[in-house]
């Protein structure tokens, strides 16, 4: 049976990027030929200056968002990561396997900490050991398939690079992952500023269509979409980055493909209007559910119990075994 393991980090409210790159396909997973596991990855929000009132809040919100994007707990285990200690547990050992100028080769890394950098504020160390914490995520559970968008392949592969070595080095212990993409949506840009990615943490929310936004405030965020100079629908990254990611998003929302569409298009003006209808109709019924679902925190509560009790029974064995590959002295 094929292993899924993904993630998402609470550091702000869940996006359409998110839910088009990778929420929408966890809940696709045919849970006859997988199992899969799910994880609100709370520790990855403190890499950066946090409010730790925020991070719970949004923590349980991801939890609940996830339910009411239709991932069902009865067919897949959903969790909290900082409620199974075997993450962390099992980083250390990643931390003895990867270099350093590995990580500081991340892209994200050098994203994140020159901007840190820039206002002023200290980059955490635990922003440059980040993807090793989510290499463990993935390994700890023997994944194979681990469905993300496209920001996280180098993430993906380093998490490949190290379980290579740490089975050369040590002996067979962890299966190698590979990353999965959708074919459209891989990386929803910011409708604002079409050259950066819609990301949750944005200072700016105007160009962010968030999950849980009412319909009108979608449709007025997709309306004011930056376009290009240019004339015409064109599906072309380079020279109409805002159109294209308006055709990306049309075509991950209603099926199809980006480049046809641009074809049956002849006015900025009705691609917006279709694309606007398509994310409100694709969106409304995860806002609708989550709010009947917010209305009771005690079933999140009993989900994300159970869920780490599953996780942490299927993580220990292969942690314990990695110990003991490793050279410590069995308990
Ligand atoms: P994060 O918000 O960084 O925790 O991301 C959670 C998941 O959503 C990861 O698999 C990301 O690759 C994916 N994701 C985040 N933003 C986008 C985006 N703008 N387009 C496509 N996928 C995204
Ligand atoms: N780094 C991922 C992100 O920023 C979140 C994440 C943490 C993750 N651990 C993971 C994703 C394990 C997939 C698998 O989106």
């Amino acid at each position: 049976m094929t292993r899924i393991f993904s993630g998402v980090k609470p550091t702000g409210h869940m996006t359409l990027g998110n839910y088009l790159g990778a929420v929408r396909r966890w809940v696709e997973v045919d849970q006859r030929e997988a199992e899969a596991l799910f994880s609100v990855v709370d520790l990855h929000a403190l890499t950066v200056e946090h409010d730790p009132a925020r991070v719970r809040r949004l923590s349980r919100q991801a939890v609940t968002v996830l339910l009411a994007a239709g991932i069902d707990p009865e067919l897949c285990t959903l969790f909290v990561q900082s409620h199974v200690e075997e993450h962390t547990r099992l980083s250390y050992l990643l931390e003895c396997t990867a270099g350093d100028g590995e990580l500081r080769r991340m892209i994200q890394y050098r994203e994140k900490a020159g901007l840190a950098r820039e206002s002023g504020q200290g980059v955490r160390l635990s922003l440059l050991t980040y993807p090793v914490l989510m290499a463990a995520d993935i390994l700890v559970y023997g994944t194979d398939e681990v469905p993300v968008g496209d920001d996280q392949a180098q993430h993906v592969e380093l998490t490949r690079d190290l379980a290579i070595r740490f089975n050369q080095r040590y002996g067979h212990t962890f299966t190698v992952p590979k990353a999965t993409r959708p074919p459209v949506g891989a990386r929803i840009m910011d409708l604002q500023d079409p050259l950066s990615k819609m990301g949750k943490s944005h200072e700016s929310t105007a160009g962010i269509v968030y999950l849980l936004d009412e319909p009108d405030t979608v449709r007025r965020k997709v309306m004011r979409a930056v376009t290009d100079s240019g004339s015409g629908v064109v599906y072309d990254r380079e020279s109409a980055p805002g159109v294209t990611n308006l055709l990306e998003i049309l075509a991950a929302c209603r099926g199809g493909d980006p480049a046809e569409l641009a074809g049956t298009y002849s006015s900025y003006g009705t691609l917006k209007k279709d694309t606007a209808e398509a994310v409100v109709e694709l969106v409304r019924p995860v806002r609708e559910r989550h709010a009947r679902l917010a209305a009771d925190p005690g079933f999140v509560d009993e989900v994300v119990r159970k869920g780490a009790d599953r996780a942490r029974e299927l993580a220990r064995p292969r942690v314990d075994a990695a110990y003991a590959a490793i050279g410590l002295l069995p308990r």
